[in-house]
């Protein structure tokens, strides 16, 4: 899609270059991130109001580090160079930069020096001065003199180029800032993109608004309206097929490309009979029924369990329900009839991968939902209208377009479903005792008001059988263990530590309401070590 204002985002391989990002997007102004090396005949065409110079691993004293096209100063867009940027901006430019032996890692206060435009008019509420008092707004236009900022670096800028001056400076490094106001290229070497720099985000913000002069025109409202064009545009009178799982990515996709082409997207649901609760009716109910999608939905829960009988192994599991979930959506599809496109929900962070110098993050894990591997007489040209979007943008997308909170706000779900949360054998009745003791785990979840900050919870039924009592009754029965955990994007992640009551009445409503369960215990393992799923 065209953007008529954006910021481009050179990527040095920094851990930390998607949150440059999502720090802009914040401030509505659309940005992305392009590799190191784009040339400045390329940035040129393309007319970013900004330019910034990621940060990243390497020492741009080294021979054969990456460097950006020397040609892009001459531009005259303005720059911001973060950390390593600032580096081989002050580099190329005919400054100094020392390599250093030590890192400097970790919260640092800075004093700023002269009056700079990322500076002026922060507001300080959210950080503390030297002395830990909270510092006060301050009225726009002026400027603060100690700042809360996170440095994470071992080089640094000895000498400046011609033309620029320092801005800031901190007990380690005399030059944390510096800028060259008339040709609008400024350089931090701390990082502003990460919530340890409390004011880092409307430093950003200040280049994107101050320096750059952007207007903030991204919003979702205009993403929905500018991609429904572009996909009337793309399609034409011609057929979408999209596999809709129910997760939050292919719903918005649904509901986005139904409002862009109506009866021409047929959606193929497969039900696998691994799903939560009545998800599966869910599902039908909205996207059939209040949507009123094209809505094809296989009903192969008999196929699935049939595919796993005897199958312990998690590994097989994962592998025979991607089989089958391939042979069932084929069928499907062909069923369908005569369609030219297939719609992923493809998001931002896995295109990005491909820019970094380093190769960019792991790769997250994708779900099976992807479909890759389709049989050769399906043959479809791809649509991912969500390519553009970080997943809060994506759920921002879906609220406005009207899909309601149990499906935007839909905690993660793998796509092997309820197969890796039952160890050992799966069959019917151990899905449908699991289903009901999920069910009560995300009741009571539910009703606590910080619910959201949960990043994933759920049940998982174990492969033994513990003994217990019921009147005089001795029991043998299933043991059901509870995970719930925080995370920012379930590579890493901690135990949630949930309130002893709401433990309390997951627990009784199991053991009281879902026959066959004697015992309740909570999975108290961070990951790592331990994995967010049990299999
Ligand atoms: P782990 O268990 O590896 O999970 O800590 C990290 C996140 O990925 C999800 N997950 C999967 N998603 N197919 C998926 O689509 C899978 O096979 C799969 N295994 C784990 C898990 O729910 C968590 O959000």
């Amino acid at each position: 899609m065209k953007h008529s204002e954006w910021i481009a985002i050179l990527d040095y391989g920094s851990q930390v270059t998607q949150l440059i990002a999502r720090r802009i997007r914040e401030q509505k102004v659309y940005c992305e991130i392009i590799r190191f090396d784009t040339k400045a005949a390329e940035l040129a065409r393309r007319a970013p109001k900004g330019i910034i110079l990621s940060g990243g691993p390497a020492s741009v004293t080294d021979q054969g580090s990456p460097l950006c096209d020397p040609a892009i100063f001459e531009l005259g867009i303005p720059i911001l160079g973060i950390c390593y940027g600032m580096q081989m901006t002050a580099q190329t430019l005919g400054g100094k930069v020392h390599r250093g032996l030590k890192r400097e890692y970790g919260k640092a206060m800075m004093q700023t020096t002269k009056e700079c435009l990322l500076f002026q008019g922060l507001d300080l509420s959210n950080s503390e001065s030297a002395f830990g008092i909270p510092q006060k707004k301050r009225p726009a236009g002026e400027w603060p003199k100690n700042l809360q900022v996170w440095m994470s670096h071992g080089d640094k800028v000895e000498a400046l180029p011609a033309g620029f001056e320092a801005v800031a400076e901190s007990d380690n490094c005399p030059f944390a800032a510096m800028q060259n106001g008339l040709k609008k290229i400024y350089g931090v070497q701390f990082h502003p993109e990460v919530v340890h720099t409390p004011q880092g985000a409307q430093m950003l913000g200040n280049f994107a608004y101050k320096v750059c002069g952007c207007s903030g025109d991204w919003k979702m409202s205009k993403f929905i309206e500018d991609n429904i064009n572009a996909i009337r545009a793309k399609v034409g009178s011609d057929h979408v097929l999209l596999g809709l799982s129910g997760g939050v990515d292919s719903s918005v996709v649904a509901a986005l490309l139904h409002k862009a082409i109506g009866p021409q997207l047929h959606c193929v649901f497969v039900d696998n009979g691994l799903l939560r609760y009545n998800e599966a009716r869910e599902v039908e109910e909205l996207f059939g029924k209040a949507f009123g999608i094209d809505l094809h939905t296989a009903h192969s829960q008999d196929i699935f369990i049939d595919a796993l009988a005897g199958v312990t192994d998690p590994e097989k599991k994962r592998k025979i329900i991607g089989k089958t979930f391939i042979d069932v959506f084929a069928e499907k599809a062909r069923k369908v009839g005569k369609v030219k496109y297939l719609a992923q929900g493809t998001l931002y962070p896995d295109v990005i991968e491909s820019v970094s110098p380093i190769g960019g993050p792991s790769a997250t894990i994708k779900s099976h939902h992807n479909v890759g591997g389709l049989p050769a007489d399906l043959k479809f040209d791809l649509i991912e209208p969500l390519r553009e979007l970080f997943k809060d943008e994506v759920r921002a997308v879906g609220r406005e377009l009207g899909l309601p909170s149990y499906v935007v706000d839909r905690q993660p779900f793998p796509g092997p479903g309820l197969a890796v949360r039952i160890l050992g054998d799966i069959t019917r009745e151990r899905v449908d005792l699991l289903q009901l003791a999920d069910l009560r785990v995300r009741e009571e979840i539910l009703k606590m008001p910080n619910h959201l900050d949960v990043w994933q919870y759920f049940a998982v039924l174990l492969p033994i059988q513990t003994v217990g009592v019921m009147g005089d009754d001795r029991t043998y029965e299933n043991v059901v263990a509870v995970r719930a955990v925080q995370s920012l994007d379930g590579m890493t992640a901690d135990w949630f530590k949930l309130p002893y009551e709401v433990l309390d009445s997951i627990s009784n409503r199991i053991i009281n309401e879902v026959k066959g369960v004697n015992r309740v215990v909570y999975d108290i393992s961070s990951k790592p070590p331990s994995t967010i799923e049990w299999e």
